[in-house]
């Protein structure tokens, strides 16, 4: 079954009387990243959630190439920190390889081919809780790989690396994008979204506020809203 085109149609998502986002529609094809990008608490997190399948919609709904069912078959996810197991780089890779239903016998040539695909090989059999905060994101990225995924999910993947181990987890993402993975990605750092993003989703207050190709985006964002985000004014969610 595929994961594309992602269908969000009139999702609605509440806590109580709070609500998170509000009447958002959108349709994400294959094709260059989607990055998300609004102030702190504008709803990224909970519309990568809702694209993941790991929440349900209160209104509305999300479908993924036109089904309904939220069980993940080709989609991952990557989180700003990453939790490992208590285990080697190496064998995170195989455990991501297992669940995703490998065949025995190729688990341990494609488990070299993640981690070199992100520059760990030679660190493979160190424990996974001791690499560097970029080493573990680089290794979170190699078992999300795993999945063989056609839609990944990245929320602010970079947001607690420094610029070089940022650099390196851009490089697999544009090279994952390259390859043929839809991404779609939540960030703070409009230097990466302009990096990486063919479109970009605007959100504040829950909503949907633009969604468009993102040099069109950046060149000519059409609300008020957007405009001064850009411009680097402090764009509050009251
Ligand atoms: N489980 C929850 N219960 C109550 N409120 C929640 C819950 N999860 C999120 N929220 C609220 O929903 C709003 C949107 O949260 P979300 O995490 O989606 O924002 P975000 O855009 O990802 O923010 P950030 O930039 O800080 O990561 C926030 O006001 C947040 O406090
Ligand atoms: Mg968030």
């Amino acid at each position: 079954m595929r994961e594309l085109p992602l269908l969000f149609d009139s999702v609605g998502v509440s806590i109580g009387a709070t609500p998170l986002l509000t009447d958002l529609s959108l349709t994400l094809n294959a094709g260059a990243p989607t990055l998300v990008i609004g102030p702190n608490g504008a709803g990224k997190s909970t519309l990568l959630r809702l694209a993941m399948g790991l929440i349900a919609p209160t209104r509305g709904r999300v479908t993924w190439g036109g089904h309904q069912d939220p069980a993940p078959r080709r989609r991952a996810m990557v989180f700003q920190r990453p939790v490992m197991l208590r285990r080697s780089a190496l064998q995170n890779v195989t455990y991501a390889l297992e669940q995703a239903g490998v065949a025995k016998e190729t688990i341990e040539t494609r488990a070299s081919a993640l981690l070199a695909q992100v520059g760990l090989q030679d660190i493979a059999h160190r424990p996974a809780r001791r690499l560097s905060g970029g080493e573990q994101q680089r290794l979170a990225l190699a078992r999300a790989l795993a999945r063989d995924p056609e839609l990944l999910i990245l929320d602010e993947p970079t947001a607690s690396l420094d610029p070089a181990a940022t650099r390196a987890v851009e490089d697999i993402i544009a090279q994952a994008a390259d390859s043929g993975i839809k991404i779609l990605m939540a960030s703070h750092d409009l230097g990466q979204v302009r990096r990486l993003a063919g479109e970009v989703i605007f959100l504040s207050h829950g909503r949907l506020r633009e969604h468009s190709a993102a040099q069109m985006f950046f060149e000519n964002p059409k609300t008020p809203l957007a405009q001064a985000f850009l411009r680097g004014d402090i764009v509050l969610e009251t």
